[in-house]
């Protein structure tokens, strides 16, 4: 408490002086200003009116004056102080360090890289290597140096998306441009680089006028398959493909090899894995068949050798191709191919 000074016009700012500890932060800044601003504060005004005073009652009037002002601003300091505390105190509590940390998004491989990855695993632990090509083809490399006839419906404008740019003096047979409708290119342009032996896996996007719906789209990819050598048979290709068949889709998959026909492999097969759904019975998802078809594949015709350079009477050969976007549809059972583009994070986060 602050003694009274005996003069009744200071004494009457002593409840107002009391009053500063119960203030909020704004009224505090506004009685600080009030009592104690420099130029019009109670405190200076009382200062000023001292000249006015006879020197004995100058220095009685001027002491009180100065104690009281004193006692106003250690009042003001307190108030602040426990203020601050109040608000600091509140902030503590804010901070919670119980409360768990935020989750950040971690990126995953996609599915369709994911199998495309796996699979050309599987055959870099057979000893192939992995090579691309362009995109952008001739008609001969897609078409001519795999044994199309010239008039054969695949070349069709209403499967293959043709290039409208003037195509590149020199060319090796019709030099006119198209998106590759398969990777079946890259053997030519491998075999036309590399002399035999060739064991090689060719990954890749193809493109094809085809609509956009559940089991097609316009662009999509394929892994393409070479070995050449001196001696190479059809049991090469049948225990080669059989033995990824089963590193793919676990050790006990039945699988069962189909003739069937490609202009660039004689003879050429389609190999299916019985159907893992129902045992071979027949459900929905093979359509009653029992069997689900997972590439086709063949010998290499001796035309094919012969366009990259090769003596079909020397060395012999088998490929396959297949489509990772189909093989991983029927490995997460996924109905509708795309899935596989829209980038849905509610999908893709089960993949991570
Ligand atoms: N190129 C074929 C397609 O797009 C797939 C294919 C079949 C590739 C047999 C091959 C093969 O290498 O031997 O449908």
């Amino acid at each position: 408490m602050i003694e009274p000074t005996g003069h009744s016009e200071l004494d009457a700012l002593l409840p107002r002086i009391a009053a500063i500890a119960g203030l909020d932060a704004d009224a505090l800044e506004t009685e600080q200003t009030a009592l104690l601003g420099r130029k019009a504060g109670v405190f200076t005004t009382l200062l000023k009116s001292l000249a006015e005073l006879p020197i004995e009652q100058k220095r009685t009037f001027g002491a009180a004056v100065n104690r009281l002002k004193t006692a106003a601003e250690a009042a003001v300091d307190a108030r602040r102080a426990a203020l601050d505390e109040v608000a600091a105190q509140a902030t503590r509590r804010a901070v919670d360090l119980s409360m768990p940390g935020r989750k950040r998004a971690i990126g995953g491989i996609h599915p369709t890289n994911a199998v495309v990855d796996e699979i050309v695993g599987i055959f870099r632990g057979l000893g192939f290597s992995v090579a691309t090509g362009p995109e952008i083809e001739t008609v001969w490399y897609n078409f001519g140096a795999l044994n199309f006839p010239a008039d054969h419906p695949a070349m069709d404008v209403h499967d293959t998306l043709y290039v409208d740019v003037a195509p590149a003096a020199g060319e090796q047979g019709d030099p006119t441009l198209l998106l590759r409708t398969h990777t079946s290119p890259v053997q030519i342009r491998v075999l036309q680089e590399t002399p035999p032996p060739v064991r090689v896996v060719m990954p890749g996007m193809v493109y094809r006028k085809d609509p956009f719906d559940p089991s097609h789209a316009p662009a999509f990819l394929q892994i393409e398959g070479l070995a050449v050598d001196t001696d190479i048979t059809f049991v090469d290709l049948k225990a080669t493909l059989a033995h990824f068949a089963r590193s793919f889709f676990g050790a006990h998959t039945v699988v069962r090899f189909r003739p069937s026909f490609f202009p660039f492999t004689e003879p050429s097969a389609e190999m299916d894995i019985q159907c893992r759904l129902c045992a071979g019975k027949g459900c929905p998802a093979c359509k009653g068949t029992g069997w689900m078809e997972i590439l086709g594949c063949g010998m290499v015709h001796p035309n094919v050798l012969a366009s990259a350079g090769l003596d079909p009477e020397q060395v012999s050969g088998w490929a396959f191709g297949m489509g990772p976007q189909r093989m991983a549809m029927q490995r997460y059972d996924i109905r509708d191919i795309r899935t596989l583009y829209e980038g849905d994070m509610r999908v893709l986060e089960q993949f991570r």
